[in-house]
């Protein structure tokens, strides 16, 4: 099957298609004949090694953490899919493999796809949108009328996350270039701050929680935006104790690594009488599935900014790591 390989750590140079042996499913997993496939940041951070400490892959390896596709063949012990069925889903991550012709996926991973979407759409979704719901509900269990900041909101994860924050009820301010503006209001953002003219600390000023894109120093500056006793939820910051423990099942040497590279971050968020957590999000069908459901009933809406040929997945991964992508951007296969 043609596959896209990353055959060292570095840069682009180190990946290419290339001609790999088929997958074959195992206990409980699909045999996904794969349609489209979407990139996230993750894929050029684990081709430049920037992941190693976390994940050290042996190489070479098919790349690509999402896709979506048909069903091919089932391994033993799948009860929840038959061949035929269309799916889409987050992939392992200690084994990849979402850009190619076929990919293996744990049945526990992969959900139906949303019926009113076509392939290429249904790819854009699994591991940003995993991403928003679980940092939104299950680390800062927003709710109902609770203020939430949402830096960088016109990325892949971000347009999910302004959605899904809305759908819980919440006020939402996030930061956006000119480019961004017109997508992240059309997407039900309340506030909109141009962060190329304006500085957000300025602006805003008691909110419940903020959900970082973005690290760096929005995190560094987001502080005094929000009300003590308030969150903050990272997924681009500094990983802390827990994020070892409970994201990664890590034991004590990464916790305490962790533990230091951490500390002035949470040191800022005590100061402040905050909270200061790293996420990691992980696949789960039973999520998948229920944002299948607010896909179909036209809650969620899916951006693409552009898909390529897989022929230029190069390009994708290119195009994604200038950093300027409103929403999605996905590698179609059929
Ligand atoms: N920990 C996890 O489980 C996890 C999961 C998913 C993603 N992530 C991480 O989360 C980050 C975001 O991912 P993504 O898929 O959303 O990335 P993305 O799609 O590449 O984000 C691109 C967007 O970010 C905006 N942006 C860039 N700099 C900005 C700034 N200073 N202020 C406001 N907006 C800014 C850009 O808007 P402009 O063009 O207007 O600048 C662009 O629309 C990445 O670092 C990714 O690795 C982590």
């Amino acid at each position: 099957m043609r596959a896209f390989v990353l055959s060292r750590y570095g840069g682009p140079e180190h990946t290419a298609l290339t001609e790999m042996p088929r997958p074959s499913p195992g206990v409980g997993e699909l045999l996904v004949g794969v349609h489209a496939a979407g990139l996230n940041p993750v894929d050029f951070k684990t081709r430049a090694g920037a992941l190693k400490i976390i994940r050290n892959y042996p190489l070479p390896i098919v790349m690509g953490n999402e896709l979506s596709g048909v069903v091919e063949a089932i391994g033993p012990g799948v009860t929840r899919f038959a061949k035929g069925d269309r799916v889409f889903a987050r992939v392992d991550k200690d084994i990849l493999g979402a850009f190619a012709e076929y990919a293996v996926v744990n049945e526990d991973h992969a959900a139906r796809m949303p019926v009113s979407l076509d392939f290429p759409t249904a790819a854009a979704v699994p591991l940003a949108a995993l991403t928003a719901l679980q940092a939104l509900r299950d680390e800062l269990h927003l709710s109902a009328g609770q203020r939430v900041f949402i830096p960088g909101g016109a990325g892949g994860v971000g347009t999910f996350a302004i959605q899904i924050a809305k759908h819980l009820g919440a006020y939402v301010a996030t930061t956006a270039s000119l480019r961004g503006e017109a997508l992240v209001k059309r997407l039900g953002a309340d506030v909109v701050i141009d962060y190329t003219r304006e500085r957000f600390e300025d602006k805003l000023s008691d909110y419940d929680c903020a959900f970082d894109l973005l690290g760096g120093e929005t995190l560094a500056r987001l502080w005094s935006v929000l009300k003590p006793g308030g969150h903050v939820v990272s997924i681009a910051g500094i990983p802390e104790p827990l994020t070892a423990r409970k994201d990664l099942g890590r034991g004590i040497g990464l916790a305490a690594l962790f533990w230091v590279a951490s500390l002035t971050t949470r040191l800022r968020a005590a100061r402040h009488g905050l909270t200061y957590r790293y996420l990691f999000m992980h696949p789960s069908g039973a999520d998948l599935a229920y944002l299948a459901s607010l896909i179909d009933a036209k809650k969620l809406e899916v951006v693409i900014d552009r898909v390529f040929p897989f022929a230029e997945a190069k390009e994708a991964m290119a195009y994604l790591e200038t950093g300027r992508a409103k929403g999605k951007v996905v590698l179609s296969l059929s």
